[in-house]
């Protein structure tokens, strides 16, 4: 299996062709794209990490920096089948070679990508001009060019294909990101395998968090003969006492297996911190865990403080995953620490809750099911188990004087103020992958045979990524989430709904998220992430026992 470049080039090509007015659809159509460039960081003659554009890989499957790609595609002509697709590749320049590795060579190239032609970036204006020959009254599609998303194209390129509008060509940007996106939306065999590798990398990364945890609680990481005195501690004699510590070990497990980035910077949040959805820059990832008195079955945390002291009961919450030549993982587990490394009881309701609200909505997705109708159904499960809990009044609440229904609850929209966030968001090259293709502008697809869905409330959709009908070949997260947040509570301090003595009880909680990827199939789903979530093995691996 390898990277289908002509099939995801064609697939573009055949969604831009959709997107145009009809009087273009007849054209030629010719596609101009720069690759990533390296940059660099500011008085250190070093390399920030390179990774290439992803419309760019999706396109050509090319890593190499400085690259650009010219398709040719017309309907109706033997390019309909088989666009030409020239890859432009920078040749090694030999000043370069002492400091940096040099770019793949041409034959090397022309093996690994399935494109027409591979030669160097100076060889483009000529292809260009034989492309504006060949293809009278062409339409090129470039992408958006006053964004700063996306690599300039050089003027030296881009001239000739301007100048060609005199010649009844024109360029335009305002097609071509559309289409890729739709095209980007339903992966291929190969992208899921791809994803999958990402998963498979880290879903291991969260198992070796929650392993070192655990071996800690059992006094099973043995710290040798001067270690952190004479000599720096050793991976194997690392403690996980703080975010940093947790997050540097699932870093170093991804890279060890070969994963050069991250897909985001992981989130690594401990105790009510947990309730910040994104905490990881500026100020976020670099607290130690909460400290308190040792219980008598506690993480007796040996090697760095006297006893005395031991973790406060709490959960450290752990949203990371690794890229795969290009493709993103999106994984996040919610795992015990102090206490023995299992839950407290408030901890556990939470966790169950929201694995309930992930399997519930993980049963009903299949092709054409629009994902709002599962966002909604992750919210009424949250309101029924707050109603058992009696977080939100329910008829058998001790002052259940003014208690309202399941459906009340959620037009009322305070489960929002518990759980902010969209039930998740589509996954390929990028994390919150597609945007265009994922959310119309105007959402009117919920309408079931002409008939209006209900909707619940709208704040339950302002952070909902996606807003389309599942299809065979997409990958999604879904990640349902419940949250004690300060900032959001304020919204609903007042409410007659809850139970405040009852809410209080659960804030100390912090926040719960469970994230799993799943791969839309023709049946149902399959989930890609390998890591498990049930309560039995989360406590078992983080106590060590297991
Ligand atoms: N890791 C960001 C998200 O889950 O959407
Ligand atoms: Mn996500
Ligand atoms: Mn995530």
């Amino acid at each position: 299996m390898h990277y289908q470049v002509t099939q995801h080039v064609l697939k573009t090509c055949q969604y831009l062709v959709s997107l145009l007015p009809d009087s273009e659809k007849t054209k030629p159509q010719v596609l101009l794209l720069a690759g990533g460039v390296v940059d660099y960081r500011n008085d250190t003659d070093r390399e920030i990490a390179f990774r290439q554009e992803s419309n760019f890989y999706y396109l050509t499957g090319c890593n190499t920096p400085s690259s650009y790609v010219l398709v040719g595609y017309q309907p109706g002509t033997s390019l309909d089948k088989t666009p030409s697709v020239e890859l432009f590749i920078p040749e090694a320049n030999l000043a370069d070679m002492m400091w940096s590795v040099p770019p793949i060579s041409l034959a090397a190239a022309k093996e690994i990508h399935d494109v027409t032609r591979v030669d160097h970036p100076p060889a483009l204006p000529a292809a260009v001009a034989k492309l504006i020959k060949a293809l009278p009254g062409a339409l090129f599609h470039v992408l958006p060019r006053a964004s700063p998303l996306f690599p300039v194209i050089n003027e030296e390129y881009l001239q000739p294909i301007l100048a060609a509008e005199n010649e009844g060509g024109a360029v335009t940007d305002f097609y071509l990101l559309s289409a890729l996106h739709r095209a980007r939306l339903t992966k291929d065999a190969h992208e899921i395998s791809l994803i999958q590798k990402a998963c498979d990398i880290s879903s291991r990364a969260h198992e070796v968090v929650m392993r070192v945890l655990g071996a800690a609680v059992k006094g099973g990481i043995v710290v040798g003969a001067g270690a952190g005195v004479d000599r720096p501690l050793l991976p194997g004699e690392w403690l996980i006492e703080k975010e940093a510590e947790a997050e540097a070990i699932f870093v170093a497990s991804c890279r060890r297996e070969g994963a050069v980035h991250q897909a985001y910077l992981p989130i690594v949040a401990a105790s009510t911190r947990a309730s910040t959805l994104h905490y990881c820059c500026n100020g976020g990832n670099d607290k130690e865990f909460a400290w308190g008195p040792v219980g008598a079955d506690d993480h007796q945390n040996r090697n760095s403080l006297s006893s005395g002291k031991d973790f406060k009961p709490q959960v450290l919450l752990i949203d990371a995953g690794c890229e795969w030549t290009c493709y993103a993982a999106d994984i996040t587990r919610t795992m015990p620490v102090g206490n023995g490394g299992k839950f407290t009881p408030e901890a556990k309701a939470i966790y169950e809750l929201v694995l309930e609200m992930q399997k519930a909505c993980m049963e009903i997705l299949k092709p054409g099911l629009h994902w709002d109708a599962a966002h909604l159904l992750s919210h009424r499960v949250l309101v029924r188990g707050f109603q058992k809990l009696g977080i939100f009044k329910s008829p058998s609440s001790p002052n259940s004087g003014s208690w309202a229904s399941e459906e009340a609850i959620l037009a009322s929209g305070q489960s929002t103020a518990f759980y902010p966030h969209g039930l998740g968001h589509s996954l390929g090259m990028d994390v919150h992958d597609v945007p265009s293709a994922s959310k119309p502008a105007v959402n009117n697809t919920i309408a079931e045979n002409n008939k209006a869905v209900e909707l619940g409330h709208a704040s339950f959709y302002e952070f909902l990524r996606l807003r389309v009908k599942l299809e065979e070949g997409m990958v999604v997260t879904v990640e349902p989430g419940i949250y004690f947040s300060p900032h959001l509570l304020a919204s609903v301090r007042e409410s007659a709904l809850i139970d405040h003595e009852v809410l209080k009880r659960y804030e100390s909680v912090g926040g719960v998220r469970i994230e799993d990827v799943v791969h839309i199939t023709a049946e149902g789903m399959e989930s890609l992430t390998k890591v498990k979530s049930d309560v039995e093995w989360i406590e078992g691996v983080c106590s060590g026992a297991l």
